[in-house]
């Protein structure tokens, strides 16, 4: 079978797998769209720049409350809307990417030079330069690496390091693809299912210790920051992940692509700085595609794993496959994105907060039975509606029948039902009409 050829490399070692991590030396390292955008908004037309952002251009000098005309985009977040939904579901947003990235895209495709291209330097250095600046983690050239989108690569990880029938450690609710394509690929998806206790969430590090100390628990896939409920894990949670990883002989995954977009001053950490446990037996994943608002420029991303031991048949795997080649529109975006798109992406998350305080204040002043969880990072807002009583059925005919197309929580794992997750990726003036229509709803006026 050809799993089991993919994986030779890595179970060919005499040591057995897990005490092969435990020992590992960390190498060298300690719509159908948008002229009916308008028409779905009852009321409201499409403006370019209406200054309805609680100052207009308040967020500098690029305009995020412009209502982007997507049609003939081949849009995925639209296609799946009705004409008169408002889509807040998939995670891209409805800005323009950051002007940096669009006119070193125009300018390189105005070369008319489109070959076999190998990654460059440059492209190595603006993510050791990101990581250094924006997350103050010091990566070593090697750590890094192309990577072809963070799920497909985590899929690759999924390949590499596991045989089919081992156990994936999920700490649900979290992120969907996580466990759809552990469970297509055969593997066995191990719940440890995060805490909440109405307000925050925490990990259940009690249940971890059980978890990670079965035999068939071969990897943890963490999200950092976590999708869907935007937080932001501090240093020691990580660390405590680390440590028991380790002692367990677990690989950690670390999905961070969306660690770029922390918000209220807050500080992403990247697994692999936060220990020499976590530098052993960590891969991260990250890239510019969630910040920078990328999604269709797909097979864009890279990993940081400052373990050779892990890192070498990781990128055997990738070879192997011939994802290892960047396309070009990838190396052009990310390295534009991070040599020159940091004033861009500052202002996006101060219009992002904007957008969520609007979401945030709507809910606390009134009483629908709908709590919505702030968060920590990006443009997803985790949305309680367990008071409601609905069903997860009702609860998503609820939404979609006042013309709101959001995520099912139920899809994000157990500890998800009751909830529903709402990208303000958007224009206020949009998040506004959206709450708005709720409100109608829930006082029977519509
Ligand atoms: C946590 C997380 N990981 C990965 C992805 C998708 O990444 P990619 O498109 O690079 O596969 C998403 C997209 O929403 C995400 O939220």
């Amino acid at each position: 079978m050809s799993y089991s050829l993919i994986n030779v490399y890595i179970c060919d070692t005499n040591m057995d797998r897990r005490e092969f991590i435990k020992v590992a030396s960390v190498g060298a390292c300690a719509a159908t769209l948008l002229p009916s955008v308008g028409g779905l908004l009852t009321g409201c037309t499409p403006v370019i720049s209406d200054g309805d952002s609680g100052g207009g251009l308040d967020s500098g000098k690029w305009d995020f409350d412009e209502v982007v005309d997507r049609s003939g985009t081949w849009s995925i977040k639209y296609g799946r809307a009705s004409e008169n939904q408002i889509p807040m579901w998939i995670a891209d947003m409805d800005f323009r990417t950051a002007p940096a990235v669009s006119s070193a895209m125009k300018e390189r495709l105005n070369r008319d030079v489109l070959g076999y291209t190998f990654t460059p330097d440059e492209f190595y250095q603006s993510i050791i330069d990101w990581e250094k600046e924006m997350h103050g983690w010091h990566v070593d050239k090697e750590w890094v690496s192309y990577c072809p989108g963070v799920i497909t690569s985590i899929n690759q990880a999924y390949l590499t390091f596991t045989y089919p029938g081992d156990g994936i450690v999920v700490m649900p609710p979290v992120y969907n693809l996580f466990r759809m394509y552990a469970e297509r690929l055969g593997r066995q998806v191990i719940d440890n299912p995060l805490l909440f206790d109405g307000e925050h969430y925490q990990v259940d590090f009690d249940g971890l210790e059980k978890t990670l100390s079965r035999k068939d628990a071969k990897i943890l896939v963490l999200c950092n920051p976590h999708n869907p409920a935007g937080l932001v894990w501090d240093r020691d949670v990580l660390r405590r992940i680390a440590t028991l990883c380790r002692q367990n002989g677990v690989l950690v995954i670390s999905d961070e692509i969306h660690a770029d977009l922390t918000l209220y001053g807050r500080r992403h950490t990247p697994f692999c700085s936060v220990s020499e446990d976590a530098a052993a037996i960590g891969l991260v994943f990250a890239g510019p595609t969630k910040s920078f608002n990328l999604a269709g420029v797909s097979m864009t991303a890279y990993c940081v794993i400052p373990n050779e031991e892990l890192r070498e048949p990781f990128l055997k795997q990738l070879r192997d496959a011939k994802l290892d080649e960047a396309p070009i529109a990838s190396l052009v975006a990310t390295i534009a994105a991070y040599t020159e798109g940091t004033p861009w992406l500052q202002s996006l998350k101060e219009y992002l907060q904007g957008n969520i305080r609007e979401v945030v204040d709507f809910f606390s002043t009134n009483d629908l039975g709908i709590k919505a969880i702030q968060p920590q990072a990006s443009f997803l807002v985790w949305l309680d509606c367990r008071a409601m009583g609905l069903g997860q059925d009702e609860l998503m005919r609820f939404f979609s029948d006042k013309g709101l197309l959001l995520s099912n929580g139920a899809a994000y794992g157990q500890g998800g039902e009751g909830f529903v997750r709402m990208n303000i990726g958007c224009p206020r003036k949009i998040v506004k009409e959206a709450l708005g229509r709720i409100l109608r709803a829930s006082s029977g006026l519509e």
